[in-house]
């Protein structure tokens, strides 16, 4: 049993006769939570402090069992004996974990306990679909669920800190870091954004941490990493202020509104400025402006980076660069915890600016109850119950489910009857793949435990009369990572697919299996070519000779260019990187078990020359009219400006069909609202869901807008002949945007509205006019 250390069994005596005097609390540093009492606590403990045990509070570690960037020959035994580490990360295990923070309870003076963060990206050992998959289900309940699912485990395995939501706005698909977002929409990453820092900080009160299973949620990468220049990772960003107030700004925002405690620097340099030193990002805004009162940890060695960048001459300059900013805690670098007292010394920096840091970091600790116990996240009991329970399994089943997108079904193809008896030819190099299905940042979760496509479909088909043949056709190009190079399939690629066309040939229907290997998506993992890697579409157009129907089934993290798949075969299934269930959902959407209802939240382009491509663009003074081409207009001369599947596109089996649309006014003014309604009818053969879509332009404006943005949507769950009535509420703020002064304003004047199916359903547009 943990036996609190004196003084701070003192400060808390003290706290209680604080909460009973009206005394102001007096330091520069602000509380996240507002409490005077965990003020006072704070404040007692920071001046019991010397500055050395200060700066230790404000350095990070990785611990060795899952490395998550370029391994660092790092002082951290050293820096553990002194007392001088205030966490580290990706570090798991109720009992192994209880031992480090014996081991730092040894060596700390006051007994401040360790904070153990990590990647909890997409579940912790029950691995669900990836962000950018789940994204797809447009289900933000789901996501909470899946978020918390997630903190559940973590929290019982010794993490009381995620690095996670990522939600950078993400255009690029040549970027590997798209997998970890929620596409490039800004209204529904925002919400998705809210979703995942609620399900990660807990459902009920987002300001109190204080219960086991609760985790500090962290906001990264602030700011604009998700436009990292031609898609490379780390690379610059110049991007307006307007982009950032329109765009990337939002989700964060948005998360900070939410409760969200921490954030994250973003590597790259924003106009001019790396992110990590950046004073008018982390000072004029987030604090100042928006009133971010969490702690603000570095991304992997970010300050060392700024000497990289040209921003810093020297590690010690990069210390002074980035506490100046506002920055909290260095995770890796070692540059706070070996230069901050010597500028200190120096007069560089105060120690006040160093108080007002620690503060920060120790009202976490005491706001996740560490002071009051610092085992109390290390639950083994707890551990066998939640990780991988029966719950959470299901829950990865439900969400990989409705993360699958059907792109493509031609002539009905899909679902494959479980009545019909038919040969069905299994080929491509996923049938069988097991280790890539849970995707990057799987931190956890057991790669050899994942099902396979072909276990899923076996299961699924046993008592039916569907026969299975197999040939893999092609093997799946890997990455080399210590090169970052991708390496060449070896297979002797005439033998595989003479194999594969001949097991087509005596089959009924040809269902493929082809993607992308883990690692070629991710941090770091930035493609050029984003077509399938390897020969894969060589293999399938020798399958397209056999003249049999062909569904294609991919498992990726980013969108591809298909542009030769979308036209050659039948049916496209978008798997993404499903979990821990993988072949059971791709299995029941194949079957018809699960109709899809999943929807595309970032474009696929038909090549990688549009890139960037969404559909919230704004538009040229130029536009082009693909029904009256002419010359001198925006297009390109080789390719159309459309994308292959759009924003917003995904098929079900079903159909549905939006009737009696009827807003209730042309027009309104300020504090007024317009009501649009709409039955929905699912019209086909059996029960589905919709993702009915909300756009809207602003037709003429101060600032020129995009095309269409959108700005509200529902999921409506029917069974076959169902209607359903939805409604949505149009007011002033759904049509306002930041002026050029950066005040949210809406003007007078006309507005397109659209209710659809997807971004470029044209269908259903309106006008209305505010006043
Ligand atoms: C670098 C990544 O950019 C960041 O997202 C992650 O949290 C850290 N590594 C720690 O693993």
């Amino acid at each position: 049993m943990y036996k609190m250390n004196k003084l701070i069994g003192l400060s808390i005596i003290l706290s209680l006769v604080f909460a009973c005097s009206t005394e102001k609390h007096s330091s520069q540093w602000q509380s996240y939570s507002g409490d005077p009492v965990i003020e006072y606590k704070v404040d007692s403990v920071l001046s019991l402090m010397t500055l050395d045990e200060k700066i230790g509070q404000m350095n990070q570690y990785s611990g060795n069992f899952a490395s998550t960037g370029a391994v660092s020959d790092n002082q951290s035994g050293k820096y553990l004996k002194k007392g001088m580490i205030g966490s580290t990360f990706n570090v798991f295990g109720a009992d192994h974990l209880r031992m480090l923070q014996e081991q730092n309870l040894k060596y700390s003076r006051l007994k401040i306990p360790m904070l153990f963060a990590a990647d909890v990206i997409h579940g912790l050992e029950t691995t669900f679909p990836i962000p950018l998959a789940e994204a797809c289900s447009w289900d933000l309940e789901l996501m909470e669920q899946t978020a918390r699912a997630a903190a559940e485990e973590a929290t019982a395995s010794g993490v009381a800190w995620n690095f996670a939501p990522m939600i950078d706005i993400a255009r690029d698909p040549r970027w590997g870091r798209v997998m970890e977002g929620a596409g490039e929409d800004v209204f529904l990453a925002t919400q998705v954004a809210r979703a995942r820092v609620r399900g990660f900080q807990g459902i009920s009160n987002y300001r109190d941490l204080s219960k086991p299973n609760t985790m500090m949620a962290c906001a990264k990468h602030f700011v604009g990493y998700g436009a990292a220049q031609g898609g490379r990772d780390y690379h610059s960003v110049d991007v307006s202020e307007q982009s950032l107030y329109d765009t990337y700004f939002p989700p964060f925002e948005a998360a900070i509104d939410e409760g969200v405690t921490s954030f994250m620097t973003a590597f790259n340099d924003l106009n001019g400025v790396p992110c990590t030193a950046n004073n008018y990002l982390y000072k004029d805004v987030l604090r100042d402006a928006w009133g971010f009162k969490g702690m603000v940890v570095t991304d992997y060695t970010a300050i060392m980076e700024l000497m990289h960048h040209g921003f810093a001459r020297d590690l010690k300059q990069g210390a002074q660069l980035s506490l100046d900013a506002g920055i909290d805690m260095d995770m890796i670098s070692e540059a706070f915890v070996t230069h901050l007292k010597e500028l200190v010394e120096e007069g560089k920096v105060s120690e006040k600016q160093i108080d007002v840091a620690v503060s920060r970091i120790l009202e976490m600790k005491f706001l996740l109850g560490l002071f009051d116990d610092p085992y109390r996240y290390f639950d083994a009991e707890r551990q066998k119950q939640v990780v991988m329970s029966e719950a959470n399994q299901s829950l990865a089943l439900l969400a990989a489910q409705q993360s699958i997108v059907l792109l493509k079904n031609e002539g009905k193809v899909l679902p494959l009857s479980t009545e019909i008896a038919k040969k069905v030819a299994l080929i491509g190099p996923f049938v069988d793949e097991r280790e890539s299905l849970n995707g990057e940042w799987a931190i956890k979760g057991d790669r050899s435990q994942s099902v396979t496509l072909r276990e899923g479909l076996e299961a699924r088909y046993k008592d039916s009369k569907v026969q299975f043949a197999y040939a893999e056709g092609t093997e799946l190009p890997l990455l080399d990572r210590s090169t970052m190079k991708a390496e060449k399939d070896n297979q002797d690629a005439e033998r595989g697919f003479a194999e594969a066309v001949k097991v087509a040939k005596a089959s009924d229907i040809i269902l493929v299996a082809m993607g992308e290997n883990f690692h070629w998506s991710g941090e770091a993992a930035c493609r050029t070519d984003i077509t399938l890697p390897g020969n894969q579409r060589e293999l399938l157009k020798a399958l397209k000779q056999t003249g049999k129907p062909i569904i294609l089934v991919l498992f990726n993290g980013r969108p591809l260019d298909l542009s030769w798949e979308a036209e050659h075969v039948d049916a496209i299934v978008e798997a993404w990187y499903p979990g821990l269930m993988a072949g059971h959902a791709v299995a029941d959407v194949l079957s018809g078990k699960v109709n899809p209802s999943a929807k595309l939240v970032m474009t696929f382009p038909r090549n990688v020359g549009q890139i960037p491509i969404y559909y919230n663009a704004k538009n040229t003074g130029r536009p082009f009219d693909a029904k009256a081409p002419s010359d001198y207009k925006s297009s390109y001369i080789d390719v159309d400006n459309t994308p292959l599947y759009p924003f917003g596109h995904g098929l079900s089996y079903t159909s549905f069909e939006y009737t009696n649309i009827m807003l209730n006014a042309e027009s309104f003014g300020k504090g007024e609202a317009v009501k649009l309604k709409a039955d929905i009818v699912n019209s086909g053969d059996c029960d589905g869901a919709e993702i009915v879509q909300l756009y809207i332009r602003d037709r003429v404006a101060s600032l020129t807008r995009p095309v269409k943005e959108l700005k509200d949507f529902r999921k409506v769950v029917l069974r076959k002949g169902e209607t359903k009535t939805i409604e949505f509420t149009i007011d002033e703020a759904m049509l306002s945007f930041r002026d050029k002064n950066r005040k949210q304003i809406t003007e007078p004047g006309e507005f397109d509205i659209w209710l659809g199916a997807s971004s470029d359903d044209e269908s259903n547009r309106f006008v209305i006019s505010f006043k």
